[in-house]
């Protein structure tokens, strides 16, 4: 049987920052940020965006009534989940209106959350071929102000529609998965902010992927020239390119050519989004199927996915005929086009905004957001959200 990503939602924030602009208020040549990076556009959320409401908006575009029916397990992966004990996945669940008769629970390591939701969700389609899973990937990157990871923020979310038949992607049997316990990225439960060392997590995402890439090869048999592109997790475009330099010569010289050029297609809206943690490898995904038009069906996709503290895993995908008419291409463009640059001091001001941390009531603007799901505020210590469609 066939399992894979049947549908593939995406959304971010209505506003973004210009990251040339940055650059100015900070004094750093722009070329740093979007050469040295790779980054064009940082997507920044209002106070009526959270993890829940952005997962929720970027499964709204996906979700029709017959999935509504068969989704019998939604899994959130997050690291900016907002309530240690409940999960983003109940509150997803019920402003989407799923079946009651779902599990929905919440899933944590850094950026590979949705990745271990994926794979969760590949074994439950095999035990119960009928039902769909709902996995999301939200998150927003917060480093500080003025801070070296300031570069690499964003805001968004993925959504994936896990299937038997799927019509997008097949996922292939074969993957390697790595765990071992470093501190390159981490953010503790008092902090808002995430700690990095910037240097240590460079140079473990590129060991984890070269560990998890020979693991595969020697496992599989398979070589470069077996695949069609690769996507990376993406915290800056810039890092994915990295990793792919180091394997890059074991293609022939049209493999090479392919991989850099599908590459750069799949950068192309994480470039304007930002890091979006444990949706970015998706995003990633999501512009190379949007952005290219030299994919045909059972063309094999790498993906490497990297979840500081850390876990890594190599997985792969075939692509399945007719994918390029299950994807929401229009409705992408349309949300980049529509978004509002802000300046620098709107965007400091934002950044350090926050909720009530003492049960006191607020009431926040809607008006100004044009999602269809918000946070409308805080009351009794209880997150307040709408679905302005119901
Ligand atoms: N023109 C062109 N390029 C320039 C330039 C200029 N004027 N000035 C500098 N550069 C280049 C540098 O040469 C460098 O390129 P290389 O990496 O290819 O050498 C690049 O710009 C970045 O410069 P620095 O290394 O000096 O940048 P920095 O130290 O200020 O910060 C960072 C970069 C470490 C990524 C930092 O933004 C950071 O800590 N980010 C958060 C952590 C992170 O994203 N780590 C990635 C791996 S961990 C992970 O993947 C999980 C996750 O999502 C967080």
């Amino acid at each position: 049987m066939k399992i894979g990503i049947d549908k593939l939602g995406f959304y971010a924030p209505h506003l973004y920052l210009d990251m040339t602009k940055l650059a100015d208020s900070r004094n750093v040549d722009p070329d740093k940020f979007t050469i040295g990076i790779g980054q064009d556009k940082m997507a920044v959320p209002p106070m009526t965006q959270d993890a829940v409401t952005l997962a929720a908006n970027a499964a709204l575009e996906i979700v029709d009534e017959t999935d509504k029916e068969a989704i019998d397990f939604v899994i959130f992966g997050t690291e900016t989940g907002v309530d240690s004990s409940k999960s983003a996945a109940v509150y997803v669940h019920e402003l989407l209106g799923l079946n009651p008769y779902a599990r929905a629970i919440e899933v944590k390591q850094a950026c590979y959350g949705a990745t271990a939701g994926i794979q969760m969700a590949k074994g439950h389609i095999m035990m119960n071929p009928d039902s769909k899973v709902l996995v999301l990937g939200s998150d927003i990157a917060r480093y500080g102000l003025n801070t070296s990871g300031e570069a690499t923020q964003g805001a968004g979310a993925v959504a994936l529609l896990i299937s038997a038949d799927p019509h997008i992607m097949a996922l292939e049997d074969q993957s390697v998965y790595f765990t071992s316990d470093i501190m390159d990225f981490w953010r503790p439960v008092y902090s808002d902010k995430a700690f990095a060392d910037g240097k240590l997590s460079n140079e473990q995402y590129i060991a984890f992927f070269s560990n998890v890439w020979e693991q595969y090869k020697a496992k599989t048999g398979m070589e470069l020239n077996d695949f069609a592109a690769m996507c990376y997790h993406l915290p800056y475009t810039k890092m994915g390119y990295k990793a792919l330099k180091t394997i890059l010569d074991d293609g022939t010289d049209d493999v090479q050519e392919r991989l850099l050029a599908n590459y750069k297609q799949s950068t192309e809206y994480n470039r304007d989004v930002g890091n979006i943690y444990t949706g970015s490898l998706y995003l990633s995904l999501l512009s190379l199927l949007e952005q290219t038009d030299d994919l045909k069906a059972g063309d094999r996709i790498g993906m490497y996915s990297y979840g500081s503290g850390a876990v890594g895993e190599f997985f792969t995908g075939l692509l399945q005929p007719g994918y390029q008419e299950h994807l929401y291409v229009e409705q992408h463009h349309r949300l980049f086009s529509s978004r509002t640059e802000i300046t620098v001091p709107e965007y400091e001001t934002i950044f350090e905004e926050t909720l009530p941390t003492d049960g006191s009531t607020v009431e926040l603007d809607i008006d100004r957001d044009p999602a269809d799901i918000c946070l409308t505020g805080m009351a009794d210590d209880k997150r307040q959200y709408v679905n302005k469609l119901k």
